[in-house]
């Protein structure tokens, strides 16, 4: 049997496959259902210093494409998040990458120090910097503005010593020089891909919009072209390992996409297709095909696609 193995940023992950933000990681206990049913590691949903109240129903909209998502990132706060990590961290049976997020740039600061300082910090911080409701001051996400995402992870990097992954936004036209920016303000890993878009779908009866938002993310099968293409890019710009997330949606999927360049997968808007049996479908699926073409390490397909 294929080892599925993986080192990223010196954290050993049992797989590839990593719960992508936003979707069940919320509390201790979701973190370990999801490793007990087969990820290899948990990213918690986007953490706010303060208590965050998102988006009014409805904030989903999904056919058998895409999901659309204007969920508002809602979130109780710093001291609940504080009490959940407690409850997964000192006894893990795999990693955990707390993404954090904020609406101006000392409060990335300060969930970053927070983080830290706990008795059992995660194994990597995640910034979230590229959700359509997080902007920097001239009203644009910061992963789409190469300067602020850079200032962004310059910052909170001086504040802390634990792996720090950025999360870039699909929605530029020039994401492998935003991860080279960020690379050498000093992130550790990049993950790319956030939602697409934003898009918008009505009711035509109702003569209403689908999302109380008037407009929400896409994310899922639809737009893995997207992510793979992002990855691929980054991939080539960068020397830092890359999560790669967007539109997984099959154990072939994972393969494909870490060929592209991913060391992690991340997988979100397919647990809400296939529930949590995902992780080992997935996880049997990648193993037989390793098996198939004697690959003994999934290590060793990384980036594949740029050797051809
Ligand atoms: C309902 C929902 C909530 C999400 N919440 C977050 C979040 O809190 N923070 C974040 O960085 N990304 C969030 N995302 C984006 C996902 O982590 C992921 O980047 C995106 O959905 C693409 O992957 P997927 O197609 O596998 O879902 C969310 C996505 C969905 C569908």
């Amino acid at each position: 049997m294929a080892n599925l193995d993986v080192n990223f940023c010196n954290v050993k992950f049992p797989s590839p496959l990593v719960l992508a933000s936003g979707i069940l990681g919320v509390t201790g206990g979701s973190f370990r259902h999801s490793v007990e049913k087969g990820c290899g590691g948990i990213t918690t949903k986007s953490l706010w210093k303060e208590r965050h109240p998102g988006h009014p129903n409805p904030t989903m909209f999904g056919n058998e494409h895409y999901l659309m998502n204007a969920v508002g990132i809602p979130d109780a706060g710093i001291t609940k998040a504080v009490e959940e990590l407690g409850e997964y961290l000192p006894t893990r049976k795999a990693p955990l990458i707390a993404n954090i997020v904020g609406g101006h740039k000392d409060e990335f600061v300060a969930m970053a120090e927070a983080l830290a300082e706990l008795p059992s910090p995660p194994d990597i911080v995640e910034l979230n910097i590229s959700c359509p409701n997080v902007e920097d001051e001239f009203g644009k996400p910061f992963a789409c503005d190469l300067i602020s995402a850079a200032d962004l992870t310059k910052l909170v990097r001086a504040k802390t010593d634990l792996p720090l992954a950025v999360k870039l936004s699909p929605n530029v036209d020039n994401i492998g020089e935003i991860a080279k920016a960020v690379e050498a303000a000093g992130a550790d890993a990049i993950c790319a891909i956030n939602t697409v878009g934003p898009g918008m779908r009505w009711n035509i009866d109702l003569k209403a919009p689908m999302l109380s938002n008037g407009v929400g993310g896409v994310s899922g099968p639809a737009i893995f072209p997207i992510a793979v293409k992002a990855v691929y890019d980054i991939y080539k710009a960068v020397n830092i390992p890359i999560i790669a997330t967007g539109g997984v949606n099959s154990g072939r999927d994972a393969l494909e996409i870490m060929m592209a360049g991913g060391t992690l997968v991340g997988v979100g808007t397919a647990i809400y297709y296939h529930g949590d049996d995902f992780w080992k479908k997935a996880t049997d699926e990648m193993s037989a095909w390793l098996d198939g073409e004697g690959i003994k390490n999934i290590e060793d397909i990384i980036g594949l696609f740029h050797k051809i």
